[in-house]
């Protein structure tokens, strides 16, 4: 499935990607992603972008390809920079990781778990070399926290 969360804010603007899973944030395994439901999230992810001068928009997707798709597409639609949570694909995805390389712009990837400290699969970070940095650990602040670094590469790029 697939849920988009439209364009909100004004500033430069920040695409926040989540990958396969995460439409299931606050029923699935809470005590490794937190208890707040994507809707949550992506209004503290608004919030914060509004006190931060950036406009804010959101893609969920289970699929793959709509995630390569999105990040190939992003700077020619206007996206500044990208917040990515690519879910079990950061552990797997040559594919997603040559759309980040690709893209054109920076893309910070985040995780709610740290993943370093969970099953040995999860510290294989596939895309990770691409983006321009991880947050991972935080629970849902590993958003804000994603947000934040994009800010300030924004902010030193000019
Ligand atoms: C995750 C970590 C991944 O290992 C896992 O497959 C997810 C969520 C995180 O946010 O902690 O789906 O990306």
């Amino acid at each position: 499935m697939t849920r988009t969360f439209p364009a909100g804010g004004s500033g430069p603007l920040v695409l926040v990607l989540h990958g396969p899973n995460l439409g299931a944030l606050g029923r699935r395994d809470p005590a490794q992603y937190g208890a707040l439901d994507l809707d949550q999230v992506m209004a503290r992810v608004g919030k914060l972008a509004g006190e931060l001068g950036l406009a804010v928009e959101g893609l969920q997707s289970d699929h793959e390809g709509e995630l390569v798709e999105a990040l190939l597409a992003a700077r020619g639609r206007g996206v500044a920079a990208v917040v990515l949570n690519p879910g079990a694909l950061a552990h797997t995805s040559y594919a997603v990781r040559d759309a980040v390389q690709a893209a054109g712009v920076p893309v910070v990837e985040v995780h709610l778990s740290n993943v370093h400290a969970r099953e040995r699969w999860r510290r294989h970070l596939a895309i990770a070399p691409a983006a321009a940095g991880v947050v991972a650990g935080f629970g849902p602040a590993s958003y804000e926290l994603g947000l934040r670094a994009a800010a300030d590469l924004l902010a030193r790029r000019g």
